[in-house]
């Protein structure tokens, strides 16, 4: 049985960088203890620009809650934005045996998918993520799982995540001069889609969409698997831009004024009604028409390329497709009703299948740092049950392979 532990996420937004904590049992029994955010001033496209004040802000997000949450962890589950990353797929096919057939073993599929990575991946480059698609059996067998299947070659085809090796090592720097060890690193909005989506969900297919601050996420799950993800340069903050610009305020009221009067339904396009702006110690009355027709340009702009990233997928006309939306970007009034019009799909906010006994906060805001302590309770499984794991269960599966190798 496996002991009750705590996993703690730090998602480093383009934004803020938040916190959760999530009490696991087992695969099934896991409660969100706390969740806390911070603005950070020390991270800037998807860069460190001033490790000092990354470091004392990912320092004050954790040490908060752990002291709001009672707890002493040394460990946390990283997690970065898609300003990070890039996106490749990858695939080779490597030969088995000379003569005949043999048994296809894990150790096989580990050759296979070690050769595909190297041949993907850039000197500058590290992998988050490798994700293999489909095996091939002698160049003929389709396959998720070619284990014990014979053959004399093996293919596979990856969908890979990587960031740059040195932004990685300076973020890391940051945390371990905050007071905290690093096990695993995850694209953030990859994470979102393991308390997001549900297992039917995510084995009948869902499009997760992940609207943060600088950028949007589109992500394609089916048959239990990421299949696809692609990044779009608009998000949340484009529209606060719009804004600023059109009305001639600053960013911080332009944001303020996004979150509390913005919409994007057609029928605040014809809204009369006018709000009082503070601006230089005086106040100037501003139409709620016109605050949406400032994003309107960039709406639609996301929704294109919204439904051009679905089209290119293949489910753009695959009705029974349903969106799921996360980030603090999808909570703009109006916008998911417009992503639902647009791609013709059901569309929702993103939920988080996990217990809490308090208010778990914002679902959209919070999906990602769960879902980061979430994969780093996953990963530990993986441990558990890779070649470093439990002694006993390895030898006698090593002996097993070694026979199917030989004879
Ligand atoms: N209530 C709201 N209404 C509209 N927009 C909102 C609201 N709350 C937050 N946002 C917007 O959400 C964005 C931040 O979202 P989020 O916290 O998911 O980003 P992030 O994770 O820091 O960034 P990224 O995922 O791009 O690295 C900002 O642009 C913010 O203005
Ligand atoms: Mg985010």
């Amino acid at each position: 049985m496996i002991r009750e532990k705590h996993y703690c996420g730090l998602d480093l937004g383009a934004q803020k960088i938040k916190a959760g904590i999530l009490k696991v049992k087992d695969a099934t029994q896991m409660e969100l203890i706390g969740i806390y955010e911070q603005k950070t001033a020390g991270f800037r496209d998807g860069a460190v620009s001033d490790l000092g004040e990354l470091s004392d802000c990912i320092h004050a997000t954790v040490h908060t809650l752990l002291q709001k949450t009672n707890l002493k962890l040394k460990e946390v589950q990283l997690g970065v934005g898609s300003e990070l990353i890039e996106i490749r797929e990858g695939g080779t096919t490597i030969p088995l045996v000379d003569r005949t057939n043999k048994i296809i073993t894990q150790r096989d599929m580990k050759k296979v998918n070690d050769q595909a990575r190297l041949l993907s991946l850039k000197m500058d480059e590290e992998i988050l993520h490798d994700l293999p698609q489909q095996y091939l059996v002698d160049e003929v067998n389709k396959a998720l799982n070619p284990g014990g299947l014979y053959g004399r070659k093996l293919g596979v085809q990856s969908l890979m995540i990587f960031a740059n090796t040195n932004r990685i090592r300076n973020i890391v720097r940051a945390v371990h001069q905050a007071g905290y060890e690093v096990p695993n690193i995850f694209f953030a909005s990859y994470a979102a889609g393991e308390v997001a989506l549900d297992d039917a969900e995510r084995a009948q297919g869902r499009v997760l969409i992940d609207i943060g601050a600088r950028a949007t996420s589109v992500l394609l799950f089916q048959n239990n698997i990421l299949r696809r993800l692609k990044k779009i340069e608009i998000g949340g903050d484009t529209f606060t831009r719009g804004i600023a610009e059109q009305l001639n305020l600053p960013l911080d009221l332009a944001e303020e004024i996004k979150r509390s009067y913005a919409a994007t339904l057609e029928a605040y396009h014809s809204n009369d009604e006018e709000i009082l702006v503070k601006r230089d110690s005086a106040y100037k009355p501003v139409k709620g028409k016109d605050i949406c027709a400032a994003i309107e340009p960039q709406i639609q702009e996301l929704l294109e390329n919204i439904q051009n990233v679905l089209r290119e997928f293949g489910v753009l006309d695959d009705l029974e497709m349903g969106i799921v939306m996360t980030g603090g970007g999808s909570l703009l009034t109006g916008l998911i009703e417009r992503v639902s019009q647009a791609t013709r799909h059901p569309a929702r906010l993103t939920r988080m299948n996990v217990t809490s006994a308090r208010s778990p906060g914002n679902a959209a805001l919070f999906a990602g740092v769960v879902g980061l302590a979430k994969s780093g309770f996953k990963q530990s499984l993986r441990y558990a049950l890779s070649p470093d794991g439990h002694w006993r269960a390895n030898l006698a599966n090593r002996f097993r392979e070694l026979y199917h190798e030989y004879f």
